[in-house]
């Protein structure tokens, strides 16, 4: 990576963490948002502030594959050391996550492997958890199920219910992922035949703030 890395972020709706990443940033910059609605309140705030952004909708393609390839091109054009997923509701194929494999990562609003997919916190409640928290992770073909960089839990409480949890969530979310894409961007986390490395900075930091690693013994 060249100069400061510049990170591209995928959104598609309200755009928290594409903001918390904005205001976060150190050691990176973000330097692109792409999005596939057009009226996504992240995109009205990236273009306040100047962030390029670039519009790829579905019903601009002939068909899903031609959409999805066209989102990669977009995100290549905007020439990313990193894309961060936040919210980005589309799967990506394998021609994507190959090109930028070992530089993509997502936010899920889970620990992951428990709870992949949608409505999280509400089938967190209703299996009874006692734990709960998101997950940073690199992306590869399947659904939230690549390598896990970092996770952020929280204890559930006997008075939650899935806003609550959403809300609380959220706040580690906005901890958890300018810190790993800070550290992603300084090359002390990188992926390495499918296992995640870490810098002894970065275990020291993810101890200090509570933040679980993957491969590393407690
Ligand atoms: C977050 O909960 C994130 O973990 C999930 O989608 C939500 C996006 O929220 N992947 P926002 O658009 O960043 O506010």
């Amino acid at each position: 990576m060249d100069g400061i890395p510049s990170v591209t972020v995928l959104i598609s709706g309200r755009g928290s963490n594409l903001i918390n990443l904005f205001n976060r940033a150190r050691g990176y910059r973000i330097g692109a948002v792409v999005s596939n609605k057009r009226d996504a309140a992240g995109v009205a705030w990236a273009r306040e502030r100047a962030i390029p952004v670039t519009i790829v909708e579905r019903e601009e393609y002939p068909s899903l594959s031609a959409f999805k390839d066209g989102v990669r091109d977009a995100v290549s054009a905007t020439q990313p050391d990193l894309v961060a997923l936040a919210g980005f509701m589309v799967v990506l194929p394998p021609t994507f996550i190959a090109a930028f494999q070992g530089r993509l990562v997502n936010i899920h609003p889970s620990l992951l492997p428990k709870f992949p997919g949608l409505d999280t916190h509400q089938r967190v409640i209703a299996s009874g958890e006692t734990q709960h928290g998101c997950t940073v992770h690199y992306v590869d073909a399947g659904v939230d199920t690549g390598a896990i960089i970092a996770q952020a839990s929280l204890a559930v409480a006997p008075n939650d219910n899935p806003e609550s949890l959403a809300e609380r969530t959220l706040a580690l979310e906005h901890e958890l992922y300018p810190w790993v894409i800070g550290h992603l961007a300084g090359s002390e986390i990188s992926l390495c035949n499918a296992r995640v490395q870490y810098s002894s900075r970065v275990r020291q930091e993810a101890k200090e703030r509570g933040f679980r690693l993957s491969n590393v013994s407690e």
